[in-house]
């Protein structure tokens, strides 16, 4: 075919000019970069912690934003500390006692919080007369260095011992979970790991008397890939050391004790699929003894509730968060565990947020809990982010998510292309500029590394067949009067993930033109009839493909080894068809995606679930695929390094030309608290055996 010879031709040209090219240019290039990626949502979420009275009528006026309003504080838990510690947390601290206000006790609280691009854990004291005399202590060291860069979730507080989930320590074991669960002291910070090597632990809690901890744990089964409601086991340890461990429930999650021998814990009825909370009554000597224990259910059929909170003794009411078939939204509601009756509490104030993880103070008067602090309790007006800084554990590379998906890099790094439901946007790295170029659905954006202001993307639907329409267009961008755009396939079936070559004449993509998907390569502004070539041929998908900036190698993700099963590797051909090798592949049955080549073309960026589930996924707001986080890897299959540390989905990362100075950038947006519940939560199960799908809803700011 003609058009095939025109294609060699190009390929030789292309090949010929990059061997020419003096590697020295490539040297200077790779000491700064930047990586940016997405996170579904997560720049919307602005989670405050927040708290109401148990007991009265919940109104507006007496719900109290304990939390300081900045970017993301989630997670609570009402410590009881004692007079010594507290002596000893606000040792450098100016403010002890507002004065004139010794007779009222501060609300004290321990929580996640996120900011300056990394994850800690806070103490806050505030005054209830004025919440803005606060203390505030951060209770873990962040240490310069890639082992501080870590999540963390769930802490409480035990005499002088903090109790939490962290994920700093590599398992060296693809897909399987690097979150465990650890006991600080705070006075000294020594730091012991109570989760056995090799195990991942989810959601701790301490008994009243401190010793024992329950975790969520897939302990000898590991994870599957699960990523709704999870089917751990409940196990318990000794808080004291993490010793004599043993498991007290078959299939639950999030536990939580009234006393050192009765549990609270969520899971999915296996009668009616109601996620619902159960209660175990361990061994009165105790749960580490052996005898038999009991289970029973509390929460009845007919709605979902989950994230169980008790207090210490208290046998009258737990608080859950749940999900009705008449709403759309999480909510927190008190359960009376006498007269079996739930009573409302955030639906009576804010009907249109979601709400998120209660937990009850140890004297049982308070219920605090998390949701989007919206336009009404900003702190700062303009805290909506275009992008988030991240800290980075490559010293050379900055990382940033971004609120968008599929962003791409221009040739100089000063413009990024991404993709917003719908349409394609592009805007100058400061945040300047937003604008749509496309108004349509489209998803992955690429720029032409030589003809300025080309950006390529797909339009169409996602996650469609083969034999869905999907075209790669050409966007120019720069056109002053209307931004005008081309279609480059034309023959009716799915055509996506264009990535261009170094010279700006070819496109590689992925098309489902033979009834699966494949790679093939086009003429960069005739489109396929300009020339088209087929590079990979099989009964499997290839796919998110990306050419390298030497030109020598495109990277993509590949199901071959099992084909339909949703398992993907990562491969790199040479354009000309030769040298597929495989590159990284996360365990049996894992996904490795959206492969993006260094600027010097030795690495690669890419999302994998090589670090397993991080948190319950119930816990969060909805992430498709909860597990995706971003690594590195060099080429030659050497230097695997990951990038980030939480419970959502990051994906579709890119790799730029530039060092963007590791700073937040505001956004021209002004969204906010516009995320999803977890959609699965919408499926409600019906008389029959079968489930009701209510819509997805997005929250309303402050509403
Ligand atoms: C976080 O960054 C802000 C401004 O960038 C700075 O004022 C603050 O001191 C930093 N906080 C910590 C704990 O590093
Ligand atoms: C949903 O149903 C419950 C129980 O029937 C009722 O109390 C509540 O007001 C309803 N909520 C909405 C949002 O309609
Ligand atoms: C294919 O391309 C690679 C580099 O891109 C080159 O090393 C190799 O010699 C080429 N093979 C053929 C048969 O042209």
């Amino acid at each position: 075919m003609k058009s095939t010879t025109v294609l060699t031709s190009l390929l030789s040209l292309l090949l010929t000019l990059f061997c020419a090219t003096d590697t020295a240019d490539h040297e200077t290039s790779t000491a700064s970069s930047s990586i940016i990626f997405t996170t579904l949502g997560k720049l919307d979420y602005a989670f405050d912690i927040f708290t109401l009275p148990a007991s009265d009528t919940p109104s507006v006026t007496n719900e109290i934003q304990i939390t300081d309003g900045t970017y993301l504080n989630f997670n609570g838990h009402f410590p009881s500390v004692s007079p010594s510690l507290l002596s000893f947390l606000l040792r450098d601290q100016a403010l002890i006692q507002p004065p004139g206000l010794h007779e009222s006790p501060p609300l004290q609280l321990i929580y996640v919080t996120e900011r300056n691009g990394s994850s800690n854990i806070y103490y806050d004291a505030v005054y209830f007369i004025d919440v803005s005399a606060r203390v505030q202590v951060p209770l873990l060291e962040i240490k310069q260095g890639k082992s501080a860069i870590s999540m963390k979730d769930k802490p409480s507080l035990s005499g002088e011992y903090l109790i939490y989930v962290s994920t700093h320590e590599d398992t060296g074991k693809p897909r399987t979970s690097w979150a465990a669960v650890y006991s600080t002291e705070l006075r000294t910070g020594l730091t012991r790991r109570l989760t056995p090597y090799g195990i991942a632990d989810f959601s701790p809690a301490v008994s009243p008397s401190g010793v024992y901890t329950a975790v969520a744990s897939y302990a000898e089964k590991g994870w599957d890939g699960e990523v709704e409601i999870l089917t751990t086991d409940i196990y318990v340890f000794l808080t004291r050391d993490g010793t004599q461990r043993v498991k007290v429930v078959e299939n639950g999650g999030w536990p939580s004790w009234v006393d050192d021998f009765t549990l609270f814990f969520h899971r999915r009825s296996e009668e009616d699929n109601w996620i619902s909370v159960y209660k175990a009554i361990l061994p009165q000597n105790g749960p580490i003894s052996t005898g038999s224990m009991t289970i029973q259910r509390v929460t009845p059929p007919g709605l979902h509730a989950f994230t169980p909170a008790t207090s210490p003794g208290n046998k009258k009411f737990i608080a859950v968060a749940t999900r009705r078939p008449n709403s759309s939204y999480r909510h927190i509601e008190l359960f009376d565990l006498v007269k079996n009756e739930f009573s409302e509490l955030t639906r009576l104030i804010s009907p249109k947020t979601h709400h998120l993880n209660p937990f009850i103070s140890p004297d049982s008067n308070r219920v605090g809990y998390h949701k989007c602090r919206g336009d009404r309790n900003r702190k700062d007006k303009n805290t909506h982010l275009l992008l988030e800084n991240l800290r980075s554990p490559l010293p050379d590379i900055s990382l940033f998510r971004i609120d968008g998906s599929f962003p791409s890099f221009s040739p100089k790094g000063d413009q990024i292309a991404f993709v917003d439901f719908p349409g394609v946007y592009v805007v100058n790295r400061d945040g300047s500029n937003r604008r749509q170029i496309y108004p349509e659905t489209a998803f992955s954006t690429s720029w032409n590394p030589v003809h300025e202001g080309v950006v390529y993307s797909s339009t169409g639907p996602t996650f469609a067949s083969e034999s869905t329409e999907v075209d790669i267009i050409s966007i120019h961008v720069d056109d002053v009067d209307q931004i005008s755009s081309k279609k480059l396939t034309t023959n009716g079936k799915n055509n996506a993930f264009p990535s261009v070559s170094p010279d700006g004449k070819l496109v590689v993509f992925r098309s489902g033109r033979t009834g699966y998907k494949n790679l093939y390569i086009m003429d960069a502004f005739e489109g396929e009839k300009g020339g088209l070539h087929r590079l990979t041929e099989g009964p499997w998908t290839d796919t998110m493909c990306n050419w390298s900036p030497d030109g020598n190698w495109i990277a993509f993700a590949s199901d071959r080894d099992d084909p339909g099963s949703g398992s993907f590797e990562l491969y790199l051909i040479h354009p000309n068809g030769t040298g597929l090798r495989k590159l990284v592949q996360s365990g049996l049955g894992g996904r490795t995606n959206h492969p993006s080549f260094s600027p010097d073309g030795k690495s690669i960026v890419f999302t994998s679930d090589y670090g397993g589930i991080s948190a319950e996924p119930i816990s969060n707001p909805h992430h498709y695929q909860p597990y995706g986080e971003i690594f590195t890897i060099k080429l030659d299959g050497s230097d695997l390094k990951r990038l980030t540390h939480n419970s959502f989905e990051d994906g579709t990362p890119a790799w730029g030309p530039t060092y963007i100075r590791p700073v937040d950038v505001a956004s021209p947006k002004n969204e906010e608290c516009a995320f999803e519940d977890c959609h699965w939560l919408n499926k409600m199960p019906n008389q029959g055996l079968g489930f009701t799908f209510l819509e997805p809803t997005k929250p309303q700011c402050g509403g």
